[in-house]
């Protein structure tokens, strides 16, 4: 079968990574792919946003599946076209892709399916939400209702601060995605990462991860999309795993179906782990980058069997997805700048860093002749495996040793606080 891939990251390059592997993969498209992914597939320029172009593309070359990685195309109802064109495609319909796309929806679908998630007051208007912020206590959480690529979520110590960041929200800084807002409360815990695949009826875990959303090492300074992710997350034990399973995912998957939405594709369950047991804290309606990166490093199944199951509603007949036993890692190398401005175009030379069984996935990265550049404020994933999160580490930091990268950076203390949980 011949398949598509959709998007440029280091989520896709780790995709297609994996895709590439499957027996069932003839060949490999991706689009618009970057030079990591470009060693896994063969590259085509294609704009996600032209959902007739996709269809011609995948009419022309007989594409038996079309993936689709980030979550832009899929509110925008990408998979909805693709479908209605006879093509299979893994990821949800638009409808369904709302549990990303808007806050809103998910909040008031965890309401009618009872599904543990902090308290919230939904607001359209300045005034409303100034109201609301009354039935809360500091700190306050502040969300844009709609997409802000990771950004549209503040948390803020005080009321005024609340206040400034509400006026900001209503005044347009996260463009339409701030024209409602979400105010909830703060919750307290542990946060992790919960995998699972769906094809709207049938549910496949396929992995827990945590990654490390700060820039700065010691989980400080801004927000940023990811510096690194492991996993698996131990934190969620079987117990736990099983109770999410049961009181979060199961009944997100039956509501969407009962109401005539049904959700396929991969379901990504942001989690806080508090004392009165796991909540969500909000879903993704795509894998997680970088915690794909270290998924698919620990997938032993056959990556096209299961998202073409999910595409075609024949999960059920499918066997659950094995991941290794050990621990995967990865190192998120950033340029110079981010999450602010990134500086672009730095030289990076990958050396030997492959050389022990690492990965490097790139993200945001061109080549420029035969000099690979940087072109993005995340530029490499370098991944590693280890028996245990403290060998990953150290094998993950090898690999980055091995790099040439200048004007990059990253944390030196990814996975540390599972280290620490080893060390006893
Ligand atoms: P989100 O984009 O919804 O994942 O939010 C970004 C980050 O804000 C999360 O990863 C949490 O660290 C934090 N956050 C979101 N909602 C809450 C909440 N209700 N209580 C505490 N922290 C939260
Ligand atoms: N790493 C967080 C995300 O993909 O949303």
């Amino acid at each position: 079968m011949n398949i598509l891939l959709l998007g440029l990251g280091g989520r896709e390059h780790a995709l297609a990574w994996k895709l590439a592997q499957s027996p069932l993969c003839d060949k490999l498209w991706a689009a618009p792919g970057n030079p990591g992914i470009a060693q896994d597939a063969e590259c085509v320029a294609l704009d996600a946003t032209d959902h007739d172009a996709v269809i011609a593309f995948a009419r022309e070359k007989e594409i038996g599946l079309v993936v689709i990685g980030p979550e832009a195309p899929l509110v925008d109802g990408l998979a909805d076209s693709l479908r209605a064109a006879g093509i299979d495609a893994f990821g949800p319909s638009k409808q369904a892709a709302q549990l990303e796309g808007s806050k809103g929806f998910t909040k008031e679908l965890c309401k009618r399916a009872n599904i543990p998630t902090a308290r919230y007051e939904r607001c359209t208007s300045l005034e409303a939400a100034w109201g609301a912020l009354k039935k809360f206590d500091p700190p306050f959480v502040l969300k844009a209702d709609g997409l802000a690529a990771g950004k549209g979520v503040v948390i803020a110590d005080t009321r005024e601060e609340a206040q400034n960041a509400l006026n900001e929200m209503f005044d347009g800084k996260f463009g339409s995605a701030g024209s409602e807002v979400v105010i909830e409360q703060f919750l307290t815990g542990e946060e992790a990462s919960f995998f699972a695949l769906t094809d709207g009826t049938a549910i496949l875990p396929i992995g827990t991860a945590q990654d490390h959303k700060r820039v700065g090492e010691g989980d400080t300074g801004p927000n940023t999309g990811g510096m690194g992710a492991y996993s698996p997350a131990p934190v969620l034990s079987e117990a736990l795993q099983a109770q999410v399973m049961r009181e979060i995912v199961e009944p997100t998957v039956q509501t969407l179906r009962e109401e005539g939405m049904p959700y396929s594709g991969v379901l990504y369950a942001g989690l806080m782990l508090t004392t009165d047991g796991p909540q969500l804290i909000e879903y993704n309606a795509r894998f997680g980058d970088p915690e794909c990166q270290v998924l698919m490093m620990r997938l032993e199944s056959d990556l096209v069997e299961l998202m073409q199951a999910c595409a075609r509603g024949t999960l059920g007949e499918v066997a659950a997805p094995v991941l290794s036993d050990d621990f995967a890692l990865t190192v998120v190398m950033a340029a110079e700048g981010y999450p602010g401005t990134p500086k672009k175009g730095g030289t990076i030379h990958l050396g030997e860093a492959e050389a022990r069984g690492a990965k490097v996935f790139h993200a945001g990265t061109k080549l420029d002749g035969d000099t690979l550049t940087s072109s993005g404020g995340r530029v490499l994933n370098v991944t590693a495996r280890g028996a245990s999160a403290t060998e990953a580490q150290a094998n993950a930091y090898a690999a980055v040793d091995a790099i040439d990268f200048a004007d990059g950076f990253c944390r030196r203390d990814i996975g540390q606080r599972e280290v620490r949980r080893e060390r006893g």
